[in-house]
């Protein structure tokens, strides 16, 4: 049952990721730059990084403050300015991008 839901999730990835318009999304993003960082890590402390982010968690958090679920003074505008294609472009865009972390030494005392 796990092992289904997971590859139902997979599924659901790639299929938001298909008929993403990349270079519209790469276009759009210089709008979100200012924020988010060009590469999708954020300058701005207070606003969240974007890059390798799942597409799906980009698009809804877009789709929930276009219609009111989320709710933020800078965001909320933004949301509203974009259309769904828009919103999915954007979303592949930052998903698309690869991370490499490090976790920290663990403390020692
Ligand atoms: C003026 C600064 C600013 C700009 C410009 C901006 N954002 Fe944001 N964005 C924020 C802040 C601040 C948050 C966190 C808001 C909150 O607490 O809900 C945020 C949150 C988000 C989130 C939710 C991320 C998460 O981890 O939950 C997404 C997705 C997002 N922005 C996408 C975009 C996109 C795409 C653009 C360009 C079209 C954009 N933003 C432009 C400031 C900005």
């Amino acid at each position: 049952m796990k092992k289904a839901l997971f590859i139902a999730g997979l599924t659901l990835i790639s299929y938001s990721a298909i008929g993403a318009d990349l270079a519209n999304g790469k276009k759009l993003s210089s709008q979100c730059s200012v924020c988010h960082g060009k590469d999708g890590i954020a300058k701005d402390p207070e606003s969240p990084n974007l890059a390798g982010q799942s597409s799906l968690y980009l698009e809804k958090a877009m789709v929930d403050y276009q219609k009111g679920f989320r709710e933020d003074r800078r965001m909320s505008i933004i949301a509203k300015s974009l259309s769904i294609e828009d919103i999915k472009d954007l979303a592949a865009w930052y998903a698309a991008f690869e991370l490499t972390v490090t976790a920290p030494e663990a403390p020692t005392d």
